[in-house]
């Protein structure tokens, strides 16, 4: 069985104060969630805030990115044992967003992975094909390029503490949500790449996620689908109640 994971990606919102207070809210809308894992994802400079306000209510905390190297001279950047120290579990690699306007390339989604496990974070990596390679019929090219590039080349015993996102960037903030089928075939289709570089047992435990414009009226039906294991979810994780909705999708 795998435990669902139902993750907020906060982006570029909500202050420290705002994310204390999101925690005060969340945190009794979701008491007895189980058999599910709950987690949040602020801004860097919210997340001692959020590990303060979620301590003892069994949701997580996770940052939105991550860079490779321990510690250096690289300004601006912030290393997995940083965020390990102040309490953080969780963070998410390879978001669109990172890949389309900072650079980020499945060489960089590798060695921050790599980095994360390393370190003991429990890393979300994304993948996903835009609007007009889906079109072009080149979904499963481009989720497979993305795979050999950024998780084939992990050990098997990292692979086996990662948890992928498919988040179709067409879907991702545009309120046009993959259907539960589309999705579906999307998570099969990553699935066997696991089968396929890692064996089955590290394929059946591994956690595929949806991500790109989850609802709360939408999450039901996509958590209903056998190969989705949650949801990573954008601007209906930004409001507790919304978010707490998705948490208790069934
Ligand atoms: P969305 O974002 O739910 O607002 O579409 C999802 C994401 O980018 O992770």
């Amino acid at each position: 069985m795998r435990t669902p994971v139902l993750a907020g990606n906060w982006k570029m919102y909500k202050s420290a104060h705002e994310a204390s207070a999101f925690l005060n809210e969340l945190v009794p809308l979701v008491r007895d969630s189980r058999h599910r894992e709950v987690v949040v994802c602020p801004p860097f400079v919210a997340l001692p805030a959020a590990v303060s306000a979620a301590r003892g209510s069994g949701i997580d905390v996770g940052a939105q990115d991550v860079f490779w190297l321990k510690e250096g001279a690289y300004t601006g950047e912030i290393s997995a044992p940083m965020l390990l120290a102040i309490g953080c579990q969780w963070v998410i690699i390879g978001h669109s967003e990172r890949r389309e306007y900072f650079g980020e390339t499945d060489e960089t989604v590798f060695k921050k992975t790599v980095a994360a496990i390393e370190s003991g974070l429990k890393p979300i990596v994304c993948v996903g094909e835009r609007l007009e390679e889906r079109e072009a019929g080149q979904t499963e090219d481009v989720l497979a390029a993305q795979f050999e590039g950024g998780l084939a080349r992990l050990a098997p015993d990292q692979m086996a503490r990662i948890v992928i996102a498919y988040e179709p960037v067409w879907a991702i903030g545009t309120g046009r949500t993959a259907t539960p089928e589309m999705a579906s075939a999307a998570h099969k289709f990553i699935r066997t790449q696991v089968h396929k570089s890692f064996g089955a047992e590290i394929a059946d435990t591994c956690r595929i996620l949806y991500g790109g414009s989850v609802k709360p009226d939408n999450i039901a039906a996509l958590m209903a689908q056998d190969d989705i294991d949650g949801a990573l979810v954008g601007g209906a994780s930004l409001d507790a109640k919304s978010f707490a909705s998705i948490v208790h999708y069934a």
